[in-house]
């Protein structure tokens, strides 16, 4: 009984493989490497003391994913693979489309080919589109504002209707709000590439001098200090939701074959008050300046978290500042990400 992990090397995927790991499930990744350097998983290995199976290859080929599946004798899937930068998804569509719909179809294909019909799927709270009411439900509407998002919404609906033709798929949705942190230990962590485009790993590049200041989007929402509020989550209190939502698919006790459900903490935070946490966690000075609103961005965005409550017994437990020292934990211990440091 072994979980095929989609995209495990990554910054989410890593952490799960350490979840699934110590709970003693056995697991085999596979990724691309497109946006992970497989060094995480060396470094899963020192956490968890087990090694890991680990196969170099692109969800969008079927044949070799149908090869994994029954080698290893899967019988379920988490699947975190695909690309995930909203800017960059408006400027390369048909990457986004080709890597996320197709990828996830062929990944869906091979399962139904190998009888494996349990997957958990990376949704995001960004198919909320701009929030009517917060926080937001699982039941308020979705729409989505670039291609990213549209992707996303895609595979929930292509989930929705195999789980509909076939009461044997079982599928968990899981929406996240926004992943921050890193494992205690400091081996693995958020590892971006380039300029980073989310907040926590730009404050963090301030911090240990990379960038010299912050550029804050935006300074006249309808807020309480003007800039925009985010439901930020721990990562490892993510990935624990990954595993009560695969014990309970696992088991049959979910009320139906396919749930969507939020992860977050259900509190908001402002961007000034994630500078001032992050200062405190790293005692270094967070230089920002104002800066125009960023196109797509909404004022205000956390979850409603009863549903995550009821339906996993699970609730985010580490608060924000566990969030900002584990980050700056990890950034201190690895100045380059998993490039120039030893496995
Ligand atoms: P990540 O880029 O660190 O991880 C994704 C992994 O998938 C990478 O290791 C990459 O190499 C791999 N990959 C990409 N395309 C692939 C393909 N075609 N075949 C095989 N492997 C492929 O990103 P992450 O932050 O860990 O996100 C994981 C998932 O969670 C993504 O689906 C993302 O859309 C979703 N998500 C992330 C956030 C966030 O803020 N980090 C928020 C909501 C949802
Ligand atoms: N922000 C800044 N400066 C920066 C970066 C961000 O002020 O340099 C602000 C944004 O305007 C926003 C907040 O910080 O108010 C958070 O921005 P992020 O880019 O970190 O996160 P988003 O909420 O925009 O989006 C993230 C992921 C999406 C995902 C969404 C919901 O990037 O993929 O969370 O899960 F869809």
């Amino acid at each position: 009984m072994t979980v095929l992990i989609t995209g495990g090397a990554g910054f989410i995927g890593s952490h799960c493989c350490v979840t699934f790991l110590e709970a003693g499930h056995d697991i085999v990744v596979l990724d691309n490497l497109s946006n992970a350097n497989s060094v995480s998983l060396n470094r899963v290995s020192a956490i968890t003391g087990r090694k890991v199976a680990f196969e170099a290859a692109d969800i969008r080929d079927q044949a070799r994913l149908e090869a994994v599946l029954d080698q290893y004798g899967c019988s379920a899937v988490v699947h975190f693979a695909g690309l995930k930068a909203v800017g960059e998804s408006t400027k390369d569509p048909l990457a986004y489309y080709d890597n996320n719909v197709v990828g996830t179809q062929r990944l869906l294909s091979a399962m139904a080919k190998c009888g494996v019909r349990q997957m958990i799927f990376s949704s995001s709270a960004t198919v909320y589109g701009e929030p009517k009411y917060l926080p937001l439900t699982e039941d308020h509407p979705t729409s989505a504002v670039n291609p990213y998002g549209r992707t996303k919404l895609m595979i929930e609906d292509m989930l929705r209707d195999i789980a509909a033709s076939d009461p044997s798929w079982r599928f968990g949705i899981l929406r996240y709000f926004n992943p921050v942190g890193a494992h205690d230990s400091g081996l693995i962590g958020e590892n971006p590439l380039g300029i980073p485009n989310n907040l926590m790993p730009f404050i963090t590049q301030v911090a240990d001098g990379r960038r010299a200041e912050l550029s804050v989007f935006g300074k006249d929402y309808e807020t309480r200090d003007g800039t925009g509020i985010r439901d930020y989550i721990h990562v490892t209190d993510l990935v624990e939701g990954h595993l009560r939502a695969h014990e309970v698919l696992a088991s049959g006790a979910a009320p139906s074959n396919c749930f969507a459900v939020n992860l977050g903490t259900g509190t908001g935070y402002s961007v000034l008050e994630m500078v001032r946490a992050f200062e405190r966690a790293s005692n270094k000075e967070i230089r920002y300046s104002f800066a125009p609103r960023r196109d797509g961005d909404v004022a205000e965005c956390f979850a409603h978290t009863a549903m995550a409550e009821k339906l996993l017994n699970w609730k985010a437990e580490r608060d924000l500042d566990a969030m900002c020292r584990d980050t700056w934990n990890w950034v201190c211990k690895n100045p380059r990400g998993y490039e120039t440091t030893a496995a």
